[in-house]
């Protein structure tokens, strides 16, 4: 019995890994990089640009942040937009996803008046990306608000699905012609839960109402965004759209913690996927009950505020494919009797009565939220491809981050060599991942981390004036994946276009 257990473990074990050794990506897979405006793009105040919400934050709450920094000036892209095209060339990507600034675009948050320079900044990345063969894939909103929305209720506000849509509509018709991927929203998570719960602007504190107000508002105005590009770009242009949803995955502690970790994965991202990629839409049923019935106990009308019939046809169907944003995976239990909710949202929820955790097997990094269980992204992959009817999906943001790790930050290499396995094995189960963009392209401006910790491939000097950009071992190790296409590359180094 012990010898025949052996024998399977090790067929399973070493025939994976042979499988993985010889497993090449498809020559059609895109491979990239993601950042976000105001994580990048400095010039804050240049040109015509008003302040986004962000700007306003962290300029009268500097002590917000880790470090009390800012996105003022960050990697300032707005200047050096030419090296980072050139860092994605180097580092062999045929995908850049980058997100548009709304206050930079359209200064008043309206279509009545679009900046000159803005849209030249836009055009120009574009087409210098182009000219070098690299797709864009473009994010419309990447959390910064023009203050003045968030001046007349921002997210919570529900005619911000108008607002949304008229800015989406014009960065359809100034880029569509050249932008064949794009995303509406990222991560209405990280807005929503993020913003009304103090971990991000506007810094609300409102987790019973502002942040399911937001949750429904972002759902609609996604969805009038898709429609438009249906009705008036989708026949000239032939894009694909998609919202990016934040997704940690999670696991039962022990299997009689399943279905608490079912309704985890509808609190956490079914929320944010259920009305757009389920075959019937709307809330996800269970979670709504249990949360309105929590809001019930409270004197609350609901946690979720209803769709009506029309937005729920509205809003159903509205993708072309499924944008993933996978960190790290997390174990779930029900609290014990006395015991309290982990916090909401990285290691519990008390609206569930849960509590989540890294497994103690797993490898843990300096960063405490972060463990490593590359498997994680597998069967994330494979839930997502049986649970929805979704014909293609994009990882568009997978990575680590270090603290201080200098250039040689192996534990960055690590990790995505045994993720970037995991989605080769992914796609050797038969489903359908066709790109991949890593978080992120540089070190960057970590929201309310600062720049404290990184995620880069590329390390950036943020003392000096020119940002300089260097690329770490993680970046030498990417760019022999993308000309191998493996994650066990073999590929002579002397011959990658490599600036040292
Ligand atoms: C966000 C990025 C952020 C990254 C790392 C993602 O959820 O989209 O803006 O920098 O996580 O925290």
């Amino acid at each position: 019995m012990y010898f025949k257990c052996a024998v399977v473990l090790s067929i399973l074990i070493h025939g994976a890994w042979s499988a993985t050794e010889q497993l090449k990506f498809p020559e059609t897979f895109m491979f990239g990089a993601a950042s976000a405006a105001y994580q990048i793009e400095g010039a804050w105040n240049e040109s015509d640009k008003s302040p986004s919400m962000w700007d306003k934050l962290l300029h009268d709450r500097p002590e917000v942040v880790m470090d009390r920094s800012n996105g003022d000036v960050a990697c300032d892209s707005y200047h050096l937009w030419r090296r980072d095209i050139e860092m994605l060339e180097e580092l062999g990507m045929n995908m850049y996803r980058f997100s548009i600034s709304w206050p930079r675009l359209l200064p008043t948050g309206f279509p009545n008046y679009i900046s000159e320079d803005g849209k030249n900044y836009y055009n120009n990345l574009i087409d210098g990306l182009l000219e070098k063969g690299i797709q864009p894939m473009v994010t419309i909103y990447h959390f910064d608000l023009p203050q003045s929305l968030q001046d007349l209720g921002g997210w919570a506000n529900p005619l911000i699905t108008d607002w949304f849509a008229d800015y989406a509509n014009v960065v359809f018709s100034l880029y569509g012609d050249r932008v064949k991927y794009w995303i509406t929203i990222n991560e209405p998570m990280g807005m929503c839960d993020g913003g009304y719960g103090e971990f991000a602007a506007p810094y609300i504190n409102d987790p019973y109402v502002g942040q399911y107000l937001c949750n429904k508002n972002t759902m609609v105005a996604h969805a009038k965004a898709y429609r438009i590009y249906d009705e008036l770009y989708r026949d000239k242009y032939h894009g694909k759209l998609s919202i990016s949803t934040l997704f940690f995955w999670f696991k039962p502690v022990e299997p009689e913690d399943q279905e608490i970790t079912d309704l985890t994965i509808d609190l956490w991202a079914s929320r944010y996927s259920h009305p757009i990629f389920s075959k019937e839409g709307g809330w996800p049923p269970k979670l709504e009950r249990l949360l309105n019935e929590n809001a019930k106990k409270q004197g609350y009308r609901y946690r979720l505020p209803p769709f009506t019939p029309e937005e729920i046809e509205l809003v159903r169907g509205t993708y072309d494919y499924y944008a993933l944003n996978h960190y790290t995976t997390r174990v779930v239990r029900r609290t014990k009797p006395g015991e309290k909710a982990g916090a909401w949202f990285f290691y519990g929820s008390p609206e569930l009565n849960v509590r989540f955790d890294k497994d103690p097997r797993w490898r843990t990094t300096e960063i405490d939220w972060f463990a490593f269980y590359p498997e994680g992204l597998r069967e994330q992959l494979n839930w997502l491809n049986t649970t929805y009817d979704v014909k293609e999906i994009i990882i568009t943001e997978n990575g680590i981050p270090t603290l201080n790790s200098g250039l040689v930050d192996i534990v960055r290499l690590d990790y995505y060599k045994e993720y970037l396995e995991q989605v080769l094995l992914a796609i050797n189960d038969g489903i359908n991942v066709t790109g991949y963009t890593a978080w992120t392209l540089m070190d960057n401006f970590e929201w309310l981390g600062g720049y404290v910790s990184n995620f880069g491939l590329y390390a950036v000097n943020f003392t000096h004036p020119n940002r300089t950009r260097t690329p770490r071992e993680s970046a030498r190790y990417f760019s022999k994946v993308t000309r191998s296409r493996m994650v066990h590359p073999n590929v002579d180094e002397t011959k990658l276009n490599y600036v040292k």
